[in-house]
């Protein structure tokens, strides 16, 4: 199925694209920009964003990694990032 109508990009497009970006790099952060980006396209007339966004969230593979998603804790005290 066509989604994005401006580029033609279809489900399957969409679908291969977040694989191809999760298997890759398992810590990266999917967006709709970086899966246009991978598509070779960049979106037009935004009309295909609630489509291009409930498929996107339809592939398993979306989802935020597990690291990413714990909240970030303060530095310890006495421990330096800087030399
Ligand atoms: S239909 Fe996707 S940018 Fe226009």
């Amino acid at each position: 199925m066509i989604v994005c109508h401006c580029t033609g990009i279809s489900d399957h497009e969409i679908h291969a694209a977040i694989d191809w970006m999760r298997a890759s790099d398992p810590e990266t952060v999917i967006t709709p920009g970086k899966v246009y980006r991978a598509l070779g396209h960049r979106p037009d007339c935004g009309g295909c964003i609630p489509l291009f966004l409930s498929t996107m969230s339809a592939n398993k593979s979306l989802e935020v990694p597990p690291r990413l998603r714990e909240p970030l804790t303060e530095p310890k005290k006495g421990v330096s990032h800087e030399r």
